[in-house]
């Protein structure tokens, strides 16, 4: 689909970070980039797994804790996920929910195969109702 130029870049960042996935278990690769509103940077995760199953962690959410890690607490701009699939994959449900904490329900998420972006949804229709409270 046609896409602006800023979102073909952030499109070939993930593209590129895919491929240092850490994938031996699945040889599913996924490259992940997020952009957040009134920052430049654009940041980039890939899927790392571990011979212990319950220890991997997705692209999503490699991305998204970096960026915790170096800007703090910021509001997402938008999404991009690549994989290799024809139909392309969308972000897990613990990633969403991840998610949940630094979005507005109708950011973008892009979604991506190798050939480029083919579809373009919202958080609020991957993840209608997020766990949000544990207090009322
Ligand atoms: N994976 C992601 O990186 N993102 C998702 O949203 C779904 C799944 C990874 C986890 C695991 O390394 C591989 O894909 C297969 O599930």
């Amino acid at each position: 689909m046609e896409v602006s130029s800023e979102i073909k870049k952030s499109y070939q960042l993930a593209l590129d970070v895919r491929e240092n996935a850490y994938a031996p278990y699945s040889n599913f690769k996924v490259g992940s980039a997020i952009k957040f509103k009134g920052h430049d940077k654009v940041f980039v995760g890939c899927n790392v797994e571990n011979a212990s199953y319950g220890g991997c962690i997705c692209a999503e959410r490699n991305a998204i804790l970096n960026s915790v890690a170096t800007i703090g607490k910021s509001e997402i701009e938008y999404v991009i996920v690549v994989t290799h699939e024809q139909e392309p994959a969308v972000p897990c449900a613990l990633c969403l929910q991840t998610f949940a904490e630094f979005y507005d329900p109708s950011v973008p998420v892009y979604l991506a195969n190798l050939d480029g972006i083919k579809k373009v949804v919202t958080f609020k229709d991957l993840l209608p109702i997020p766990f949000n409270s544990f207090t009322s």
